[in-house]
């Protein structure tokens, strides 16, 4: 975290401290950073976000799943990526327009499953305007070619009088949907795609394509495909590309079996996000560029683990409280690295990998809801420049599949008390996660700023980090409400209980 805040190691294994002020201002936290993203996947699309079966009273009259919208909606998700995900590599948009009876069933070949394309791009722009979402499409640069992701791009965006925006008319939809991202493709370099393939190749291809769409609508803002940040495809691409998109998109997910393992796993994440924010910058010198804006896009990230959920098998993960402390040093990575994230999409939005699962006849909120939500709600504004005081992690960092055991030799700060803080026009919050899986920690407080009497104090916390909310105790792991003072807090300090989230919200006095 050598960016984002200053970190010195506490004297013993129980204390520390924050030091915000109100003034030292990173940057301006981009609301996208609360997105998400929906894949023709498992149960995310059926089952998930629409039933077109209902016979239990949950959906309204277009098959949108009531309940799951009422969750989603707390998450306040400013935009949705979609059809995915792997399954984008071999997917014909216009399977999935026009009249349903008419619409084939396809082999699907990322998940090997069957795809009936009942929900399709008009149903989705239809779920997206109910639930006050903006739409991000990702584009088929596997089997698909150039001609048919610019016919969906004119279907979806064209106020013209030629073939494809008026075969949308047809299909009932006059006013063009104006999509305002677009993906230009999804993790090509890994193994498990359709067509997977080279940096060099990906570049060259995704050159040609970005500079054939923005002739057809040039207020689109693109996506380039990157890996992890810290790959050498990042290298290549970040270079080939530069000038020619808006948003470099990475990937990670994070997990392991092991709590420490677990919960410093977006350490990698946020270096992950410094070091291709200094490629494109490297780009920008070496290709002459200097003036190209283009952010981080975070559009795919989570707590996963494959051996507990597998992809082929919907990847419905049933998350604990280690795993939502997890979620929750991920959004303080975020707040942290806001000057350069200016997108982040969590994977994904009901039940794969997700914060919300269904079943026929309701929902449960997981415990990585909570941190999200509290998040979404409280962490907006500007992101602060924080001085903390903490234990350090010194053990091993492993994902899982053994593949961030770098994290704790690059990183080298890894800070159990892991805090961010934002503020927002009369609010200050406080973001802590204290990762110690032993030691409550007693931080003190000093403050640069003047402050109201009331805090405002959420908790999630259990004695058990393995706690899980299912269908039979929904309510285990929920977050607690307290308060305090700012007297308080600025004379004693606040102790963050072992293993546990906490979020500070502070009321500035008008100056
Ligand atoms: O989110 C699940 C999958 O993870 C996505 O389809 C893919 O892009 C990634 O590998
Ligand atoms: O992290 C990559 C994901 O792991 C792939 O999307 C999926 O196929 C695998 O299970």
């Amino acid at each position: 975290m050598s960016e984002g805040q200053t970190i010195v190691e506490s004297a013993d294994n129980s204390s520390g401290a924050v030091k915000v002020d109100v003034d030292r201002v990173l940057a301006d936290i981009n609301d996208n950073i609360y997105s998400g993203f929906v894949e023709h996947m498992g149960r995310c699309v059926y089952g998930g976000i629409i039933d077109y079966e209902d016979s239990n009273g949950l959906t309204n009259d277009r098959g949108h799943r009531t309940d799951v919208a009422e969750a989603l909606k707390k998450m306040k998700m400013p935009v949705v990526r979609y059809p995915g995900g792997n399954f984008c590599a071999q997917y014909h948009w216009l399977d999935g327009v026009g009249p349903k009876e008419n619409r084939p069933r396809r082999v699907e070949l990322a998940w090997l499953n069957e795809e009936s394309n009942q929900f399709g791009t008009d149903e989705f722009m239809e779920w997206c305007e109910e639930m006050g979402y903006e739409p991000y499409l990702c584009l088929n640069m596997g089997t698909g070619t150039l001609d048919e992701a610019l016919a969906w791009l004119e279907y979806c965006n064209s106020d013209g009088n030629t073939y494809y925006a008026n075969l949308r008319r047809k299909n009932g939809r006059e006013k063009p949907y104006n999509v305002k991202y677009w993906g230009l493709g999804n993790e090509i370099w890994g193994p498990w795609q359709v067509e997977q393939d080279t940096a060099e190749h990906y570049a060259k291809k995704a050159y040609q394509w970005a500079k054939a769409l923005k002739l057809l609508d040039s207020s689109i803002q693109l996506v380039a495909c990157g890996c992890t940040g810290f790959d050498k495809w990042d290298i290549e691409v970040s270079q080939k590309l530069i000038g020619m998109v808006d948003m470099y998109s990475i990937h990670l997910y994070t997990s392991n079996t092991d709590y420490y393992k677990n919960v410093t796993g977006p350490a990698a994440a946020e270096r992950g996000i410094q070091i291709v924010s200094k490629l494109l910058d490297l780009a920008k010198i070496t290709e002459n560029k200097p003036n190209a804006s283009v952010k981080v896009c975070f559009d795919e990230w989570n707590v996963w683990d494959p051996a507990k959920a597998p992809g082929q098998h919907g990847a419905e993960q049933i998350y604990d409280l280690t795993d939502a402390l997890a979620v929750a040093s991920w959004l303080n990575v975020f707040i942290r690295q806001a000057r350069d994230v200016s997108m982040a999409n969590i994977a994904q939005a009901v039940n794969v990998i997700s914060p919300i699962l269904t079943s026929k006849t309701g929902i449960v909120l997981q415990t990585t809801y909570y941190p999200f939500v509290l998040f979404s709600e409280h962490m907006r504004g500007k992101s602060l420049n924080l001085h903390v005081t903490s234990p350090l992690y010194k053990g091993p960092t492993e994902g899982f599949e053994g593949e961030l055991h770098w994290a704790q030799g690059v990183e080298s700060q890894i800070a159990l008390l892991d805090v961010s803080a934002a503020v927002n026009d009369k609010t200050l919050t406080v973001a802590v996660v204290n990762r110690s899986l032993e030691n409550d920690i007693a931080a003190k407080f000093a403050f640069d700023g003047s402050f109201k009497s009331d805090v405002k104090i959420w908790t999630l916390y259990d004695d058990d980090v393995s706690k899980k909310n299912t269908f039979d105790s929904p309510n285990a792991v929920v977050p607690k409400e307290s308060s305090s003072s700012f007297a308080q807090i600025s004379s004693s300090g606040y102790t963050f209980q072992k293993h546990s989230f906490t979020m500070l919200q502070f009321t500035l006095e008008n100056k």
